[in-house]
Order: structure tokens, then sequence, then C-alpha cells
């Protein structure tokens, strides 16, 4: 792989506090040594151009015990046009149509003229939900090309970053019933400006329903490849109610969900609008009991993620040397961050297959690997091996690819430990 050093220093700043709590208290649990923005696809013609690197490492704050970034890459240099489209992940439509109705069914169904705002809305597939159960409806998205995407389905949306000045815009006509926010706070430098904006969104009565990745999860499991510049934050309960007791907010249920490799959903009110769930205690025990706030928890994380890099590395050179015909599926983002942490690129895996129709025919930022059309698994030899860079998928994918698996095909799951199925 060809070693690019080049940090563009004007989209690049670190950080020294805590995003939550301002403590200084910071340790170094993982590093991801420099990585390119794992959304960052290349066009064929920019194959010979320098790539930007930054920084890639993991910290805790033994204070409020949240785990973050401090490496920032600006925001408007990662969310400005982007390719991530939740349409193009069936079971993520299939979440979010199950999601919308439970919302509905517990929060909207006996109000007059619901309205529900969604943070980091993407191409409208949650909204749209929302919509056709009866609710008025506004997306607020800063990726011009997905915002223009889903005002033209319909779903009106603002192209913006959410902010404290635009919540203040859009109350001026209506406070929100339910402020939805969906794997987007973890995105955010400013979680106290966050917070203070929801809060005036959901005025006295509204609630503020959103979905993170779960901390536990990723150390459980050695997720380490969900770690990437745009999560600035990998969130637990704990860190969580730190920072919205600041803003006279209050949990009022946890819930576990299983997609993206196990995600929390957290309902938020104003304090003493609703009666608080046994689940927020059963929560706050299991993490305790978990060690978040105990520097050794990600003493082992690390070690074992360094394990588990070596097992993926041989492995593949392995089949590479047996002479396996091998490519990726899925372009996820995370995908590349397992990718250069790994070394893996053009001269490992052929291709990667990908639904989205945004990524076909790009490359992969730094490991230059082309991005094909998942029509492409039916023309491959019969014992290639699947790198799952899309793991989170692995029931439906696997599932949805029976042809190629009875074919003699195999798919090589990476975590949190490799193996070939
Ligand atoms: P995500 O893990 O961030 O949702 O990204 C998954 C990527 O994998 C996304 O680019 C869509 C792609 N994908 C496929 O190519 N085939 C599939 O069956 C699924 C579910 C996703
Ligand atoms: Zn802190």
């Amino acid at each position: 792989m060809k070693m690019i050093d080049n940090i563009k220093m004007s989209n690049y700043t670190l950080v020294k506090k805590c995003r939550i709590c301002g403590g200084e208290n910071l340790h170094l649990i993982l590093d991801l040594g420099k990585q390119p923005p794992a959304n960052s696809l290349i066009e064929k013609s920019q194959l010979d151009l320098s790539e930007p690197v930054f920084p890639l490492r993991l910290f805790w704050c033994n204070d409020c015990f949240l785990v973050q970034l401090l490496d920032i890459v600006k925001k408007e240099f990662l969310f400005k046009h982007y390719l991530y489209m939740t349409s193009a992940s069936k079971p993520i439509v299939e979440h979010f149509t199950k999601y919308a109705l439970d919302i509905h069914n517990e929060f909207l169904k006996k109000q007059e003229n619901p309205f529900v705002v969604e943070i980091g809305s993407n191409d409208g597939s949650l909204l749209r939900q929302f919509k056709k159960l009866g609710s008025c409806i506004l997306g607020i998205e800063p990726a011009s090309n997905l915002a223009k995407l889903a005002n033209d389905s319909g779903i009106t949306t603002m192209n913006d970053f959410f902010s404290l000045s635009n919540a203040k815009k859009i109350v001026e006509s209506k406070n929100a019933s339910i402020v939805v926010a969906n794997n987007v706070i973890g995105h955010v430098e400013n979680l106290h400006d966050l917070m203070e904006g929801i809060k005036i969104l959901i005025g006295e009565h509204g609630v503020f329903v959103f979905e993170v990745p779960y901390l536990l999860d990723l150390v459980k499991k050695l997720e380490f490849d969900t770690v990437y510049h745009e999560h600035l934050s990998y969130f637990s309960v704990l860190p969580i109610i730190n920072l919205i007791g600041r803003f006279n907010l209050e949990i009022f249920d946890v819930q576990k969900q299983t997609v993206h490799g196990g995600t929390l959903r957290i309902f938020v009110s104003k304090k003493n609008n609703f009666k608080i769930k046994d689940s927020v205690k059963k929560f706050i025990k299991l993490e305790y009991e978990f060690g978040i706030n105990n520097i050794k928890t990600y003493d082992k994380f690390s070690d074992d993620v360094q394990n588990l890099k070596n097992k993926i590395i041989t492995l593949l050179h392995k089949l590479k040397n047996e002479k396996k015909s091998l490519f990726g599926y899925g372009a996820s983002a995370k995908g590349n961050v397992l990718l250069n942490y790994c070394n893996i690129d053009s001269s490992i895996l052929d291709y990667i297959i990908d639904t989205t129709p945004l990524k076909q025919g790009k490359f992969t930022p730094v490991t230059h690997i082309p991005i094909v059309s998942s029509d492409q698994i039916s023309n491959t030899e019969n014992d290639s091996i699947a790198l799952l860079l899309a793991w989170n998928y692995e029931n439906q994918i696997l599932d949805k690819e029976h042809d190629f698996r009875s074919n003699g095909g195999k798919f090589l799951i990476p975590i949190p430990e490799p193996i070939i199925k």
C-alpha cells in the first residue's frame, strides 16, 4: 500500500477536553494509526493524487466515562457530500418502519397534528414512515446531495447542520412532539449546543428519542472498525445522564436494539414528565458491572484489538497464498477502517461489492479497491471468499447470498474472531 502522510492541518484540530464534562483526565485507549476519512471514496481520476489522512485514536474520560475522539476532522469536510444512504440497506429500512410505528403508537397516535423533527435525516427513510402514519415532518440534513434527494421525494428537509439557532427558527412556528436522531449525536462536536437546541425544540411536553451504537457492544465484540472520524463519541448510559442532566432533562427509558452491532434507543424528556422505567437503573448497574469506569477494561480491549488485527492479516495472507479469489462485501465506512488498519489493499481484495449506486464505480480511500455493483457476485469463481465488511448485516447477507454459498463461495466474518462460513 502506498503510504501517504498528508494531514491537511486546516481541516484538523486536536481538542484537549472531554466533550461532555470538560475534564482533562483523558486516557488513550486505542490507536488506529493515521487514516483517511472512512466515507471518502475516491474517483478513478484521483487514484494518483495524495489523499488526506488524520490520526484516529480513542480516548476515555476518567471523570464522566465518555469514550471519544479528540482528533477532529472539520465537519464541513466530512458531511457536506455524503455517500451513505439509509435506503440502500434493506435491514435499516425495515428497522425504521417498525421504529416509526412503535413511536407513533406510544406517543403520537392520540395527539392532534403531531410534528416529528429528525436530526440527520439522510435520504428521509425514517420520516417517510412517520409521514405515512399521519405526522407532519421536518428533516434536517447537512449533506446537500441527500437533502435534495429527500426534498425531491416529498420529505421536507432543511439542508443544514442542526444547531441551537436552527431550533429557535423551527419553534417560531411549532414545538416538536418528537425529535428523533439516529446514529447522529455521536457525530456532533458541540454536544452542549445540540442539547440546548433539542431542549427548546421539545418544549414542555415533547420527547427526544435517539439511537446510538452501544459502547459495551463495541468493547465486548471488538467492533474497532466502528471507530472513525465521523464518530466523535461512543456512548453508554452514564455519560448521557451526565450530559442531559445539565439541561434539566432526564432519561425515562432505555431499550436495546440489534442494529449496527448493538444499539441503544434512549428516551428523554423534561424532568418529571414521565415515569422512569426500570430499564434505566438496569443499564446503569450493567455498566458499572462491565467496568466502564475502569481503565483496565480498556487496556484489555486494546490488546484484544491488536491480536484480532494480527489474526485477520495472517488469515487473509494464508488464503491469498492458497490462490483463493478474495473480494469484499459492503463498502461500508467501517470496512475502510478495517482495510486501513490491517493494510488490506487491492493486492489482496479484487473488488468490493455494494448495493449503493452512489458508491459503485468509486475506489476505497488509500487502499484503492474498486467498488462494483452487487450483481458481480454471480460472476465469482466457485471457491471465492467474501470478506464481510458490513458484518452488522451478517444474517441478512448470508441468507440473501444463498446461491453464492451453495456454489462453494464462503464468507469471512472478521469480528469478533475471524471465521469462515
Ligand atoms: P453500514 O454498515 O454503514 O450500514 O454500511 C453497509 C454498506 O453495505 C452500505 O454501503 C450498503 C452495503 N450493503 C450491501 O452492499 N448489501 C447489503 O445487503 C446490505 C444490507 C448493505
Ligand atoms: Zn468527561
